[in-house]
């Protein structure tokens, strides 16, 4: 049995619209305006046990609102959420037992006490026994590193300090999920990966299910497999990482340094992306012709310096999808002009 099932979840905000003036408050108290703003259409998905799911979408497209719903804080306005078999915001508290939580925007440490004060607390909060306790906090200081804190205040420590408290406070009491909003958020590029791989090593070897927003598809892309892509609320995409690359990621760029000034009539199946100088991009589609192919026809009619082929990054596939939506996405290739 899937340990996250979500059918058909939605979401809508009521939000009271204000009125202005004597006879607009006057009419708001016969009819309060009300505008009803839909933050989650229509999503359904499931997650296994272990799996660890990037869960992405452009600002505003609803992934917080989902979070929050299947941690129990929010309570959908229709359709059906289990977590662990039960219903988050029916059983808010059995549900906060079985899920570890990391708001990278805000910690749920006591900002004024040392790290291992929290950590105590919560100890008695989850109801932690002393032994499973002492394990987890042995084990978990080491993989965190964060040893050398563990006596100074929370508010006195870096983004990535806290970070990495955050996750201790959250993998105290052995939960299956992890839902993580924005963990490397703020971030420098070290203290990003030192997140990923703490991510993906609990996610081996404690075989915890996670659940990842971000707006870092580096994040995702080096410890997810499979992604959730929403945008205005609805789910646009869902499967492996692996499988958009190869769906939309087909597009490539050949780089090339001509040593004159180059003859480019007559290629077939590429096109000019920039030129500048003697430096000239070529875009390809893979599918239509390789790119041994294409640098044969090139060095036929011209002496060539040097160069280089490169894919798409995910992050390219990814904004383009937002854009465009994932069915109408072009390639950069057919409007440009033919050689
Ligand atoms: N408490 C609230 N009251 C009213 N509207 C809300 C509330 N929370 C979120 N919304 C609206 O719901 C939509 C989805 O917001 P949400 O925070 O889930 O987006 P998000 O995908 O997490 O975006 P971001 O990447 O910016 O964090 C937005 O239009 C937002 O303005
Ligand atoms: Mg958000």
């Amino acid at each position: 049995m899937a340990i996250i099932s979500v059918r058909d979840l939605n979401k809508e905000f009521h939000i009271t619209r204000k009125n202005h003036g004597f006879m607009g408050v006057v009419r708001g108290l016969f009819s309060p305006q009300y505008e009803v703003k839909q933050a989650v259409s229509g999503i359904s998905f499931d997650v296994e046990q272990g799996e660890m799911i990037g869960f992405i979408g452009p600002n505003g497209a609803g992934k917080s609102t989902t979070i929050k719903m299947l941690t129990g804080i929010l309570v959908p306005t229709s359709g059906e959420i289990t977590v662990n078999g039960r219903i988050p915001s029916k059983h808010r508290e059995e549900n906060a037992f079985s899920i570890g939580v990391v708001f990278g925007q805000r910690t749920q440490l006591w900002w004024d006490l040392p790290l291992i004060e929290s950590i105590d607390l919560l100890k008695d909060v989850y109801r932690i026994p002393q032994d499973v306790y002492k394990r987890n906090v042995s084990f978990l200081t080491e993989l965190l590193d964060v040893g050398h804190f563990m006596h100074t205040p929370v508010r006195q420590l870096s983004l990535g300090q806290r970070m990495r408290g955050d996750l201790l406070a959250a993998l105290l009491h052995d939960p299956s999920i992890l839902f993580l909003d924005e963990p490397t958020i703020g971030l420098d590029a070290i203290a990003k990966e030192s997140i990923r791989g703490l991510l993906a090593s609990i996610n081996r070897e404690r075989k915890v299910s996670v659940m990842l927003t971000t707006h870092d598809m580096a994040d995702i892309e080096k410890t997810c497999k499979r992604m959730i892509i929403i945008d205005k609320g609805q789910l646009v995409y869902d499967g492996g990482i692996d499988e958009i690359k190869r769906r939309y990621g087909k597009s490539r760029k050949l780089i090339v340094d001509f040593k004159e000034e180059p003859q480019l009539t007559g290629l077939t199946s590429a096109y000019v992306l920039w030129r500048e100088g003697l430096r000239v991009a070529i875009g390809f589609d893979k599918d239509t012709i390789s790119a041994s192919e294409l640098i044969s026809q090139v060095s036929k009619r011209n002496e060539l310096a040097d160069l280089t082929i490169e894919e798409p990054e995910i992050e390219a596939i990814i904004s383009e999808i937002y854009e465009n939506g994932i069915e109408q996405r072009r390639s950069d290739l057919r409007e440009k002009v033919v050689l």
